[in-house]
């Protein structure tokens, strides 16, 4: 099972075809997001950092999102596999990530973009709920869940997050265009760029990254 990185701009399907991935190849998600917003939680040194860029759709400097990333990949978990959900973003990113998994003796195997249109993400972002406990994510209109408040899984109660709002959803894509496109050039670059077309059902979706990762 190859190293993988999971691009794409926001609403893309990341969280959503990572919950798959990781049911089916029993590998950590590093999700720099949900590491980031547990931190603005918690209210740690991070978070409160944090919390400034995220709300306006900016990204958090790369200094601590290396750091997370750095000791995270340490963890046992790890070891024998790891899918990068939302990391890298930046060059600076793709470089330190680089450095990092050479002293391991390890590499990235494979990097995904999940490709969607903007007007397309406006869409996703704006209905999107997210279960408190447990992360999982809904849609109000294209995969709700059975009572409007409560996560089917957990019971847990679904809420909005706070950069879902349009005018910050414009800005994340704006930043994802102007910092984190040129990450994907940077893969394309080493051979180990494959795109995926994110519109369409999730199924299907799910089934070209699987293809994508076992080379059919
Ligand atoms: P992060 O949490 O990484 O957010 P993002 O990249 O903007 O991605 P999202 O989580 O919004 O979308 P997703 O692609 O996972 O879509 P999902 O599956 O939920 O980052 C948040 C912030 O943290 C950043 O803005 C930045 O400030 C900071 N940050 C994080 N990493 C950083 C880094 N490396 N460096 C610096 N800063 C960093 O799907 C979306 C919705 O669409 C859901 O409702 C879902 O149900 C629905 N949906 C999914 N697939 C489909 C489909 N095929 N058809 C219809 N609906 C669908
Ligand atoms: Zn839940």
């Amino acid at each position: 099972m190859p190293n993988l990185i999971l691009m794409g701009p926001p609403g893309a399907g990341k969280g959503t075809q990572c919950q798959k991935l990781i049911d089916r190849y029993k590998i950590p998600q590093v999700s720099t997001g949900d590491i980031l917003r547990s931190a603005v939680r918690d209210k740690t040194v991070l978070g409160l950092e944090a919390k400034a860029y995220m709300d306006k759709g900016a990204l958090v400097p790369d200094e601590l999102v290396v750091k997370i990333v750095v000791e995270r990949l340490k963890d046992k978990d790890c070891s024998s596999g790891f899918i990068l959900d939302g990391f890298p973003r930046t060059i600076k990113q793709a470089e330190a990530l680089e450095n990092t998994l050479k002293q391991m003796d390890k590499k990235i195997g494979l990097c995904l973009s999940i490709d969607v249109p903007n007007k397309e993400v406006i869409k996703r972002l704006s209905g999107r709920r997210v279960c408190r406990q447990c992360g999982q994510g809904y849609h109000v209109e294209f995969s709700p869940a059975s009572n409007a408040n409560k996560c089917d899984k957990c019971g847990g109660e679904l809420y909005q997050r706070d950069d879902d709002k349009e005018e910050t959803i414009k800005a994340r894509l704006k930043v994802y265009d102007e910092q984190t496109s040129p990450v994907k050039e940077f893969y394309k670059a080493k051979g180990l760029l494959k795109s995926i077309d994110g519109v369409g059902r999730m199924e299907n979706i799910t089934e070209n990254i699987i293809n994508a990762i076992e080379g059919k």
